[in-house]
Order: C-alpha cells, then structure tokens, then sequence
C-alpha cells in the first residue's frame, strides 16, 4: 500500500483516460549535434516507435536534405498504425518539401518570444502572425494534418501566444503546440500556462519541454494534467542540448505512479533504447531511469536478500515490464545469499564452510580492483573445492 493510494486521488488529479505521444525523437532527437541517422536507421527506430504504440512520429525535417525526404516516403510506404509527420518553418519551400515527401502531416512553427523575434527573426508581432498565418492555410488547403508550434512559447507573452494560437485555430490547424525551447518553465508555471490556453482555444493543446532543468518529464505530466492532450517525447531524452521528455520514463510514470496504462506495449522499450543508443552513438547513463544498464542490478547484501525473497522490495515494477533483466551481481558487498543464490545458477553445491570462504575471496578480489565476472567467480570457486574442476 502506498502512502497515497493514487485511487483516492484520482479525480482530483484529472489523470486523463487517454494521451497522445508525438515522438519526436527522429527530429529533435536528431538535432542533438553530431547525430545523423540514416535511411535505414530511421526506419528501424520508427518501426519500433509503431509497435510501441505512439500515436504520431514525427520522421525529420523534409527540406534538410534527399535522404530525409527518401526516408517520409518509405514510412508511408510502410504503412505504420502511428502518423508520420514533418517538421516545417512557416515557409512555402518547408511546405512543400513534407508535401513532396508523400507526407499527409506537417508540423509547423515560427518563434514568438520576444528574444526570436528581435534577434533571430527581426519580425515584428503581426509580421510573424501573418506568416503564421499564410503557413498554416497553404499547408491546410494542401490537405494536411497541421501541428502548430509557438517556438519558445514559454518565454512568450501570454496575450500574443493566445493571438497566435487563436488565429492557427481559426486557420484550420488541428492541434497547437507549447514549445518550451529552452527548458525554461517550472511545474507551476506550465499548469498555469496550459489551463489559461486551454481556456482560450477550443483545439487541442501539446506540450514539448526541454530537460535543461531536468524537468522535461514531470513538467509533461503536470501539462497532461492541466489539460494537455498530447506530449512530446523523445527515446532516452535525446535531443537539442540536456535533451527533451524521455518517452520511456513519461509512459512508466504514467502507468506505475498514476496508476494509467495508456496501452503502450511497453516490453519493447529497452530494444528501442537501446537501438536509439547504437544508431545515434549516445550512450545511455547507467542510472538513466528504466533503460539504464544499473536500475535491475543490486548488488548490496542487504538488498539482494530481499530481492531473492520479493523483488518488489527494491525495484519499483519487475524489469520484464520494459524488456529488462535483473542482475544480482557480486561484489564488495555481497553477501552469502547472494553468493548462494550464483552457486546455485551454476548447478553447485558447496558447505557452509566453503561458501563463507568463497564470499569472503569476492569481497577480497572486488576490493583487489576485479570486477567479478562469471570466469573469475568460478576460478574463486575452483581455489576453494579442489573436486569442482570445471562446471
Ligand atoms: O524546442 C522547440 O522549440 C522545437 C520546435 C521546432 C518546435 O523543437
Ligand atoms: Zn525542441
């Protein structure tokens, strides 16, 4: 029983029955600098996105380049459950590089902070509203499905972003965007921002939060909360700088912490971790939660004696959940349970005697600088009963 019982609370948190997840991890994800994915691994990566379950994938960003576009038409051709959407400026040209990509979704956006708008765009308000504006009827006259983001929306004035969402919406945009570009917002302010817009605007409102702070995720949940009814995610929290909500967690929290499973088949999840690792090159934190290589392993005498009795004693939910193992591994501090416990992974019996020998070699040989692996285990069990020769 936990201390809250997340029933109880359930009304009062308005955990919605359903949420959608833009995946974004083949465009933001890809603009981490020194990533680029190719065709193939596009493919890969959006194929395991499908069998998730996300409801959009957000493929690339079609003008940048033949290869992006090459990989639009092959998703299409593959006909995914998932969307298959494109990143565009409010341009014409990014317009027609999604439509010439056979994409039928467009996400499209243009800066409204003022720090966009003086230094990187040097428009003025109505300037960007009215290409905002031109961007989103051409797009939607082109038969599109069309996302429309506010970037840097967070440091945005409230008045205008109300304006600009507000004219999206009347120009026939399907969903807007909260862009929090620079990871800029708190959990109070994104509540805030998100019930005032939802006040304002009859379409659905998305979220996207950046991790500069470390709070990407839960800044999205308390949007979903606050009404959002969509959030942007990304495998591992790739993406531009500390990187964007990380899928995996979102879903986990999701489903363990408020007790909503939205139906995810979340047992891909450390194959698409890890296949997102090996394509980008970026490897994934030992302690990153859920896909690290560490979140499973227990190694403290303490700890493992209660796994051994019920795992649930120090792992939130069991590893098989996300595709995970779980690890007993020996060490400094293991005890004899532990040590018992890979005796009898090995089909050994030894006496009591010997095993209060054999942990006492593991701790030595930890501290000696070993890494216990499964060979120098065994020669610590060889040294010790001269009648087991080879196992
Ligand atoms: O963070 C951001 O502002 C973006 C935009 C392209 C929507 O990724
Ligand atoms: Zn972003």
């Amino acid at each position: 029983m936990n201390a809250i019982n997340i029933e109880d609370v359930k009304e009062e948190l308005k955990i919605p029955d359903q949420i959608k997840i833009f995946d974004t991890t083949l465009r933001d994800g890809e603009q981490a600098p020194g990533i680029a994915l190719t065709v193939d691994e596009k493919i890969k990566i959006a194929q395991k996105l499908d069998e998730l379950g996300v409801d959009t994938i957000e493929m690339g960003f079609p003008t940048v380049s033949e290869g992006e576009r090459k990989a639009a038409k092959r998703m299409v051709e593959l006909g995914f459950k998932s969307n298959i959407c494109g990143l565009a400026r409010v341009l014409k040209k990014d317009i027609d590089a999604v439509i010439d990509s056979d994409l039928s979704y467009a996400h499209l956006f243009i800066g409204t902070s003022p720090l966009h708008r003086d230094y990187k765009l040097k428009k003025s308000k109505e300037e960007i509203l009215n290409q905002a504006i031109e961007a989103v009827e051409y797009a939607k006259d082109h038969g599109l499905t069309v996302e429309f983001s506010a970037e840097d929306a967070t440091r945005t004035d409230i008045e205008f972003l109300k304006r600009i969402y507000g004219k999206a919406q009347e120009c026939g945009a399907d969903r807007v965007h909260i862009a929090d570009t620079t990871g800029a917002i708190t959990p109070q302010g994104i509540k805030y921002l998100v019930e005032e817009l939802v006040k304002d605007i009859d379409i659905d409102i998305a979220v996207h939060l950046h991790n500069d702070f470390g709070l990407a995720v839960i800044n999205s949940i308390t949007g979903v909360l606050a009404g959002a009814k969509a959030v942007s995610t990304t495998v591992n929290g790739i993406g531009e700088r500390a990187g964007n909500a990380s899928l995996e967690e979102l879903i986990m929290a999701m489903r363990i912490l408020y007790g909503k499973d939205y139906g995810f088949k979340t047992k891909y999840i450390k194959e698409l971790s890890d296949l997102v690792s090996r394509a980008s090159g970026l490897p994934i934190p030992y302690n990153k939660p859920v896909v690290g290589n560490n979140v499973f392993r227990h190694e403290s005498g303490i700890h493992v004696d209660a796994v051994i009795e019920e795992p649930l004693c120090y792992e939130p939910y069991l590893p098989e959940l996300v595709g995970q193992k779980r690890q007993l591994v020996l060490g400094k501090h293991s005890g004899c349970r532990a040590v018992r416990a890979k005796l009898n992974e090995c089909e050994l019996d030894v006496s009591d005697e010997e095993l209060i020998e054999i942990v006492r070699q593991v701790k030595k040989s930890r501290e000696e600088g070993k890494y216990i692996n499964d060979d120098v285990f065994k020669d610590i069990v060889r040294s010790i009963d001269e009648n087991i020769v080879d196992f």
